[in-house]
């Protein structure tokens, strides 16, 4: 668990660091989650979340699909949990794939 000065240290580096892209998402006024895209050179790390009341909406899929036209990159790349269903599927249907991992699933796309 993170203190609220240790989150707030944590968001002022990352809204700092020119490689990492935070984007809210807003269907009409209303947020309905934030994604992150973390780049390495053509790659980039792809991490999001819905809030609790939109899930299973589409949201998470469109986040991703509408992100990565925001952040061009040649590979994406995404750490899920083996048990995530819901993470597992949005990613499959915005165009990943399972590429391996032990404690994590890798999900590439290409
Ligand atoms: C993962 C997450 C981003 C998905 O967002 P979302 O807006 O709900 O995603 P979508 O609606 O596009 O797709 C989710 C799909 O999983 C399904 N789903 C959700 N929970 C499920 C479960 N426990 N079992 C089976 N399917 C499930 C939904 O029904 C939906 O499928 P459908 O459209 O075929 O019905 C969201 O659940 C979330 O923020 N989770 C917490 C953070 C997280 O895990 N982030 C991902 C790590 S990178």
């Amino acid at each position: 668990m993170f203190t609220w000065a240790e989150h707030c240290q944590w968001l002022k580096k990352v809204l700092g660091a020119s490689n990492v892209h935070l984007f809210i998402a807003e269907d009409g006024n209303k947020i309905v989650g934030e994604i992150r895209f973390d780049v390495d050179g053509e790659q980039a790390e792809v991490g999001l979340v819905v809030n609790k009341r939109g899930r299973g909406q589409g949201y998470g899929t469109e986040m991703i699909t509408e992100g990565m036209k925001l952040v061009p990159a040649e590979t994406y790349t995404a750490r899920i949990d083996p048990d995530n269903i819901a993470s597992r599927k949005c990613f499959r249907r915005a165009g990943f794939s399972r590429v391996g991992g032990e404690y994590s699933i890798h999900w590439i796309k290409t």
